[in-house]
């Protein structure tokens, strides 16, 4: 979605951290780029990648002390030129940019357009200049102006606009992430910290309903009503070079490379091998619940589907809900549910407004999040962190796996009396080796030469791997394009299998030998009736691998972390296709990375 940038206080180097802060925020997906600086007010925006601003840059090179700068992922209106941001008034005394959806805006606009306000744009954004540029024809100071207008907004929005020839940047958050950088000598804005990390790991996340005002002494962070709110300035801790490709050539081939380090971060310090027992600092005061509500997207659904399924296995009432779905048809709940938001980047408007639904409701709520101080983490009761690292790849795939890892250790929390925990937590510390070792060995690569030709590709697996054949399906599609469905495949007879042909390879997840293993065996017979070739996905416990075309093998672990292994072969393969397809694996086409409007 959007992202947003914005330094003050630097000389003559504002103008290349604004376009290396726009760089560190292209993971978040954006179709056009603009930048404005102050106080010229020159404002130089294009549509496409930042490769064609900075083309543009050097024909039409910006000047100025401080400025703002944005990626747009088009809402309202297509990505044209005229469509991205900054957005001026009609004197170009106002330049704003914004992250978010303003809800208001056909009214406002209207009534701007009644007082003669001429409009050059199809954005909802456009609103917010012209507004300004009024209340300072009608004697605002630029303050005020801002704040009036600000005022005047319903619905979500990170705002940053430059006034006149005023030496500020002025800002505004509701609903979308805004974070500001702090060093002695300057003030950086961004809806991410990735942005500034390069300059200053001191930041401070914003609230809802705080503004900010950013002078080239310094800043003040202020509230609804206008009086100055005393904030905290923390540090992160992660570095610019976290946030770099380390050679790799994609962010997402990274993050899967990274995974035996993350998964080790997401459980280290929490579990016990000696004692059996699992602690968290974080939450050690939740209740055990009656029920538990998992409400989540995307990827983050599908680990929220198997958190739910683990729950079920240990006897709580659990279920996995879209968070798109929830808000809108909220299901029945007691006072003692607990409602659990799964959400990478803490930041998905859905599970936002899920979890605020819950919280309404007056039930305990929780977020499953990688991101510290992320909205989600700030709003929900508890906070459980997965530690994962940054991940910049719009493709999720390092979190998912810690995101499995988290429902492993919150469920043992959540469980009333608990078995012997030890082989899990002697499985889950050998797992960043079992990780190594798949990714020291896959065969997936070569898989792409013999199937990269097909029509689609399908996913099935039962139980918790349920959650790995929409996972690999999900991964596959939005990073090829290719056409790949996931099924639990028990229902592949009741539809999905008329999709089935020789032109259709179908990766079967099977792990352990239990009753569904064996389910899924007959599973694998019925579309190699239709003449699909079969990729096991497989530990080799059960007659899969005698059975198929090809084996991706994993190493035999826990059965409740076999998923994970499986997973990664999974990655390899959707990662190795898309690569061969030379799609831009790392900014998928209509996708962002966090998904910031309902
Ligand atoms: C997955 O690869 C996608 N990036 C997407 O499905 C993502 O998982 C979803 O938008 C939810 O994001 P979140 O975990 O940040 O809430």
């Amino acid at each position: 979605m959007c992202g947003i940038v914005g330094c003050i206080g630097r000389d003559d180097d504002t103008l290349d951290i604004l376009m290396g802060g726009l760089r560190s925020l292209e993971y978040r997906g954006y179709d056009s780029a603009g930048i404005a600086m102050g106080p010229s007010g020159e404002v130089l925006k294009r549509s496409g990648e930042l490769d064609a601003l900075e083309d543009a840059l050097e024909t039409t090179p910006l000047t100025g002390t401080f400025g703002i700068g944005h990626t747009r992922w088009s809402t309202h209106g297509p990505p044209t030129d005229r469509n991205a941001h900054p957005h001026t008034d009609e004197s170009d005394r106002v330049a704003v940019v914004h992250n978010g959806i303003i809800e208001n805006y056909s009214e406002l606009k209207a009534a701007l357009e009644a007082d003669g306000v001429t409009f050059s744009s199809d954005t909802d954004t456009e609103v917010v200049p012209h507004l300004i540029a009024q209340a300072l024809d009608q004697g605002e100071s630029p303050e005020t102006a801002f704040h009036n207008t600000v005022d005047k907004l319903e619905g979500s929005y990170a705002i940053a606009a430059i006034i006149d020839d005023e030496e500020t940047i002025y800002a505004a958050r509701q609903g979308s992430p805004l974070v500001v950088g702090v060093d002695d000598n300057s003030t950086f804005l961004a809806s991410d910290v990735p942005a500034f990390v390069d300059h200053t790991r001191d930041v401070v996340f914003l609230e809802d309903g705080q503004r900010v005002i950013a002078t080239p002494s310094g800043f003040s962070v202020l509230d609804e009503t206008r009086q100055p709110v005393e904030v905290d300035i923390e540090t992160v801790s992660y570095t610019a070079d976290e946030t770099g490709k380390s050679g790799y050539d994609h962010y997402m081939l990274k993050e899967i490379y990274e995974q035996p380090t993350s998964l080790r971060q997401s459980f280290s310090g929490r579990v016990d091998a000696l004692e059996g027992s699992i602690t968290f600092e974080e939450v050690e005061e939740i209740p055990q619940p009656d029920a538990v509500q998992f409400v989540a997207c995307g990827t983050s659904y599908h680990a929220a589907l198997y958190g739910a399924a683990l729950l079920r296995e240990r006897g709580i009432p659990a279920e996995a809900y879209l968070a798109s779905e929830y808000a809108l048809s909220p299901p029945p709940l007691t006072l003692g549910t607990l409602v659990v938001g799964i959400t990478q980047s803490g930041e998905t408007a859905d599970t936002l407004a899920a979890l605020r639904d819950a919280q309404s409701r007056g039930v305990t709520t929780l977020a499953l999040t990688n991101t510290v101080n992320s909205t989600a983490a700030r709003e929900c009761d508890h906070a459980l962190y997965i530690r994962a690292g940054p991940e910049i790849g719009v493709a999720a795939t390092k979190t998912f796996s810690s995101q499995l890892v988290g429902c492993n250790l919150l469920v043992e929390k959540l469980a009333d009396s608990s078995p012997d925990l030890r082989p899990l937590i002697e499985s889950l510390r050998d797992l960043p080796g079992d990780v190594q070792e798949v990714l020291d060995t896959s065969g997936a690569q070569t898989l792409v030469d013999e199937y990269g030709n097909s029509d689609a590709y399908f996913f099935i697996g039962r139980g918790t791997n349920v959650s790995v054949a929409l996972e690999g399906a999900l991964k596959c599609k939005e990073i090829s394009y290719e056409h790949a469905e996931g099924f639990p495949a028990g229902e592949l007879k009741h539809g999905p299998l008329a999709l089935v042909t020789p032109e259709t390879p179908v990766f079967a997840v099977v792990t352990g030998n239990d009753e569904r293993a064996q389910k899924t065996l007959g599973s694998i017979k019925e579309v190699q009736a239709r003449g699909a070739p079969v990729i096991a996905v497989t530990d080799g416990q059960s007659a899969a691998a005698e059975i198929v075309d090809e084996i991706l093998e994993i190493p035999e672990t826990h059965q409740r972390l076999a998923p994970v292994l499986a997973n990664v072969q999974l990655q390899l393969f959707s990662y190795y296709l898309a690569d061969a397809l030379g799609r831009p694996i790392d900014k998928p086409r209509n996708l962002a990375k966090s998904v910031t409007v309902e």
